[in-house]
């Protein structure tokens, strides 16, 4: 009879041990979920329709903004006339995929800013003045600093001067 008692605990302990290893699991889990909700919530910028497709506009953007920096410095302006053009015509607000009613609208402001910016940029190299084009070009710059410091979460990673 003792011997049956003491099994029974035993089994009562095993059981209970088992309860609490599921506990502990469950717990977990929840972390988890909870982690993986927080850090969508951070993502500010899920109004980007066509993540990837946006993204290599981005990095082509950036090729071509080093390029033109080096082009206005050898004062290439054969080559800063081609690079600025393609500028010109690029606009994160169609690389979102997204209609533009459905985009916040201080990031179609940006967008609008940062075409007045590359405009007064064609304009400065026109003029073939190597000190405008410079400033026109460091205003293009900031418009893309401004625009990550709001919308880009891996802003560090992606300031183009780095
Ligand atoms: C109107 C807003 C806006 C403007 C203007 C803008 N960007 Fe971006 N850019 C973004 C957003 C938003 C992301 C983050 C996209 C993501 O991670 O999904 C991004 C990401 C990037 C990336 C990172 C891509 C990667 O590797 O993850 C680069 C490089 C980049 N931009 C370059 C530029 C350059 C250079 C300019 C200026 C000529 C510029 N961008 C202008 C909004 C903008």
């Amino acid at each position: 009879m003792k011997k049956y008692i003491s099994f029974a605990i035993l089994i009562l302990c095993i059981a209970g041990c088992g309860k609490s290893e599921k506990e502990r699991h469950e717990e977990e889990i929840s972390a988890t979920a909870m982690n993986q909700s927080e850090v969508s919530s951070k993502r500010e910028h899920d109004f980007i329709k066509n993540e990837k497709g946006f993204i290599v506009h981005m990095k082509d953007i950036k090729v071509l903004l080093k390029h033109l920096q080096a082009s206005i410095n050898k004062e290439d302006w054969k080559a800063i006339q081609q690079d600025t053009k393609k500028l010109k015509n690029s606009s994160p607000v169609v690389y979102t995929g997204a209609n533009k009613n459905d985009l916040p609208t201080e990031f179609v402001k940006l967008d609008v800013q940062f075409h007045l910016d590359t405009l007064e940029l064609v304009n400065a190299c026109q003029e073939k003045n190597k000190d405008k084009a410079m400033a026109a070009f460091f205003k293009v710059v900031n418009g893309c600093d401004e625009c990550h410091a709001k919308f880009n979460p891996k802003e560090t990673s992606t300031s183009w001067f780095r």
